[in-house]
C-alpha cells in the first residue's frame, strides 16, 4: 500500500482514452501507478507518458507517484525486465489490463496478437502477482461489443451470449479474450470486468485523449463531402463519458461485492442522432448531409468517391447504431448511470474543435483518417 492506504495500480493501456484517465484518476486519489507502456515513434516511453500528464495538469507531486515501465503487451511477461516483472509482483494491489488494439478496421492478425494473446499475457502476470505478491484485483477492460454487435438484443452483464454475431475482428477478440478472463473466475483470480460503450469526453470539459467512432462519424458526417446519407435519425448511439468510466472502475475494484461481476460502464439513455445533427448545425463548419428517408434511400445518390466514405461509416458505424439493449443491474449498485443531454453533447463537440479534430474552418478533405476506435 502507498500513502493513506491507496492501493498500488499496475496498469496497461495508459497512453489510450480510457488508461489515460484511470491513470488520472489514480494518481489523483493518492495511489502509486506503474504504467507499461512501449516506445513509438522514436518517442520514449517516459516521454510519451510525461506529455499525457503534462496536457492534463497535474501537480508534480502526483505526476512523481506514476512509474513507467516499458514493454509490450504481446510480449510473454509483457517483454518487461526481470527487475521491472519483480517490482510488479512485489507492488501491485490492484493490476488493470487496459491495452487492447481498439481500431475497428485492425486485421484478425493485429486483434488476435494484442487483444487475445496480450491478455494471455496478462493474465500469466497476474497469477504471478496472486501467487507471490498481494493481488487484490484484476480489472479486465471488456467493451459492450465483446456480445458481438451483429445482432440486436438483450445482453446481461454477468455471462456473454453463447452464439454471439460481430460486427469485425475487434469485437471477436475482446468476446475471446473476454471468454479467456471469465475461465479465471473459477480458478479464483480475484477478477472484476467492466464493460464500457463508446467513451467520450469528460463530463465537465469534454476532454478525451483520443477521438473515436463517435467523434470519426460527426467528422465524416459533418465534412460536407457526403452529398446524401440515409435517415437513421431515430438511431441512438450508446455513449459513456470517460470520467464516469474511470471513477466506476475504482469503486467496481474496491467493493467487496463486485469481485467476479461485470459491469456495463453506458450511460442511460444513449445520444440520438437526432439531436447531435441539431447540434451540429450550431457549428459554423460542419455541415450534415441531406437525409433521405431510409424507404427511398440508393447507393446511386452518391458518386462514387462519396460511395466510398459512406461504405467507411456502414462498416464502421452502423453497428454501432444499433438497438441493443444493456442489462445495468450491477453498473446501477456501483454509481448512478450518466444521463447525456445537449449540454454535455455541445461541450464534446467544442472540446473537439478547441483540440483541432473538428474544423474551425473549412475541412481538408486529406484531414479525414480512417474510421476506428472502439465501441
Ligand atoms: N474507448 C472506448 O470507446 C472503449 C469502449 C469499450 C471498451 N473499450 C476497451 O477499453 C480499453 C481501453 O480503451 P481505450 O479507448 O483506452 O483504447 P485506445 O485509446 O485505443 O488505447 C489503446 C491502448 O492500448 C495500448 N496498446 C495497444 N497495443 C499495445 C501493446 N502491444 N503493448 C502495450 N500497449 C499496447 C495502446 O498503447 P499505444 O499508445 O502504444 O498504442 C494504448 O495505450 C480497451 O481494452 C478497449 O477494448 C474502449
Amino acid at each position: 500500500m502507498t500513502r493513506r492506504n491507496q492501493p498500488t495500480i499496475f496498469l496497461t493501456g495508459a497512453t489510450g482514452a480510457i488508461g489515460s484517465r484511470v491513470l488520472e484518476h489514480y494518481l489523483e486519489c493518492g495511489s502509486q501507478v506503474l504504467v507499461l507502456v512501449r516506445p513509438r515513434e522514436g518517442v520514449s516511453s517516459v516521454q510519451r507518458i510525461g506529455a499525457l500528464l503534462a496536457a492534463a495538469r497535474l501537480p508534480s507531486q502526483v505526476e512523481r507517484r506514476a512509474q513507467v515501465l516499458e514493454g509490450s503487451i504481446e510480449e510473454p511477461g509483457f517483454g518487461l525486465s526481470p527487475v521491472d516483472r519483480q517490482r510488479v509482483i512485489a507492488a501491485t494491489d490492484i493490476f488493470i489490463h487496459s491495452a487492447a488494439v481498439t481500431h475497428l478496421g485492425a486485421s484478425a492478425a493485429e486483434c488476435e496478437r494484442a487483444n487475445v494473446v496480450g491478455t494471455e499475457h496478462a493474465l500469466e502476470l497476474a497469477r504471478a502477482c496472486q501467487r507471490q505478491g498481494h493481488l487484490r484485483r484484476f480489472a479486465y477492460l471488456s467493451s459492450y461489443a465483446a456480445s458481438g454487435t451483429g445482432r440486436s438484443g438483450y445482453f446481461a452483464e454477468d455471462s456473454l451470449p453463447a452464439q454471439p454475431v460481430f460486427a469485425n475482428e475487434y469485437e471477436r477478440t475482446k468476446y475471446q479474450a473476454e471468454m479467456r478472463v471469465r475461465e479465471e473466475l473459477a480458478r479464483e483470480l480475484p477478477v472484476v470486468l467492466f464493460r464500457p460503450s463508446v467513451t467520450v469526453g469528460d463530463t465537465k470539459t469534454g476532454r478525451i485523449a483520443s477521438f473515436n467512432l463517435f467523434y470519426q462519424m460527426i467528422r465524416i458526417l459533418g465534412s460536407g463531402m457526403l452529398s446524401h446519407w440515409p435517415d437513421l435519425r431515430e438511431r441512438k448511439v450508446n455513449i459513456v463519458p470517460v470520467d464516469y468510466v474511470a471513477r466506476a472502475i475504482q469503486r467496481g475494484l474496491e467493493l467487496a461485492w463486485a469481485l467476479g461481476r461485470t459491469f456495463h460502464l453506458v450511460s442511460r439513455n444513449g445520444c440520438l442522432l437526432r439531436d447531435l445533427f441539431d447540434l451540429v448545425k450550431v457549428f459554423p463548419y460542419l455541415r450534415i448531409p441531406k437525409l433521405v428517408p431510409v424507404a427511398q434511400w440508393s447507393l446511386s445518390l452518391l458518386s462514387q468517391k462519396e460511395q466510398a466514405l459512406h461504405r467507411a461509416l456502414e462498416v464502421y458505424l452502423l453497428p454501432y447504431l444499433n438497438d441493443l439493449r444493456l442489462e445495468t443491474r450491477n453498473a446501477e449498485r456501483l454509481l448512478a448511470l450518466p444521463v447525456i443531454n445537449p449540454t454535455f453533447l455541445r461541450r464534446l463537440l467544442e472540446y473537439a474543435v478547441k483540440a483541432g479534430y473538428l474544423p474551425r474552418d473549412c475541412f481538408r478533405p486529406a484531414a479525414l483518417g480512417p474510421a476506428g476506435a472502439p465501441a
